[in-house]
């Protein structure tokens, strides 16, 4: 039987991708996206995510694979909503539905901003689950766009990896026979990047932060062949693993740390 699978951020860039990837092959994607959806929700809010399993649960009695993918890149407290707390949601939310499947799987989308700067603080309170904390200390950070709030989106990235690694070998996710992973991608061409890379003189600067040797910008079918890999049958034993999608950035930057 086909799969069918759950795409947040379905109406855009990776999720978009991801989404006609899935179903050139034909299988069932259920979209979610705040528009363009099957599924119309907004997952910066406690609503939002509760109508998301709602909804997915009307619309489908199987469930095989979830790719949590919608997110924001601007130095706003809602980044950390959609990014962290509408990531986790969408996953624990949907991870019943995903125990009745024969090879289910779940994945969401860190970043290599997740080596960049981060706030600690900020870090900490996503790494505690509590929201409120998170929102007040992103907040503060935005009062300062430039500086301090462009350490919201390289927080939320990482401890959203970090989340992927402490869950990933529970028993909620891997006792229950289901991978948890997440992509980290470089620069992608999307709606998220456009006025980043709108011009050779913004990309090549772009590039000085994010090196990408291995053939440079990406587009995001290379992030969906990816996402559908590690939600698809064939990925039985990836655990906790965040694959860097990145042309090398993640090589450059951290060399032999990571060992
Ligand atoms: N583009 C890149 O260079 C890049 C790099 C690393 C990671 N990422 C991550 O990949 C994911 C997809 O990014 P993209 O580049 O495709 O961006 P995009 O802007 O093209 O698409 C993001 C989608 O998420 C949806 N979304 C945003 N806020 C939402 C909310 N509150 N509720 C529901 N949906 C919401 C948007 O409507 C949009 O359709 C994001 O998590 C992003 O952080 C992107």
């Amino acid at each position: 039987m086909a799969r069918t699978s759950v795409v947040t951020g379905a109406a855009s860039g990776i999720g978009k991708a991801t989404k006609e990837l899935l179903e050139s092959r034909g299988e069932r994607v259920i979209g979610v996206d705040l528009h363009d959806a099957d599924v119309l929700v907004d997952l910066t809010t406690a609503d939002g995510r509760r109508a998301l399993v709602g909804t997915v649960a009307d619309l489908t009695d199987s469930l095989d694979a979830v790719y949590a993918i919608a997110g924001l890149a601007t130095p706003v407290p809602a980044t950390v909503g959609v990014n962290f707390f509408g990531m986790v949601a969408t996953l624990e939310g949907l991870r019943p539905m995903l125990t009745t499947s024969a090879s289910p799987r779940a994945v969401g989308v860190s970043s290599m901003a997740s080596l960049m700067p981060v706030d600690d603080e900020l870090v900490a309170a996503m790494a505690a689950g509590d929201e409120p904390a998170a929102l007040a200390r992103a907040a503060v950070l935005a009062r300062e766009p430039e500086t301090t709030g462009a350490l919201i989106y390289g927080s939320t990235k990482k401890a959203f990896a970090q989340w992927v690694r402490r869950s990933a070998a529970t028993e909620a996710w891997a006792g229950a026979s289901i991978p948890l992973n997440a992509v980290a991608p470089g620069i992608i061409a999307t709606p998220m990047t456009a006025d980043m890379i709108a011009t050779e003189e913004a990309r090549t600067q772009l590039l000085q932060m994010v090196p990408m040797p291995l053939n440079g910008v990406a587009e995001p079918i290379v992030v969906a062949r990816l996402l559908t890999w590690l939600g698809g049958e064939e990925n039985t034993h990836l655990c906790g693993q965040v694959v860097f999608v990145d042309g090398g950035s993640d090589a450059v930057i951290r060399g032999d740390s990571t060992w």
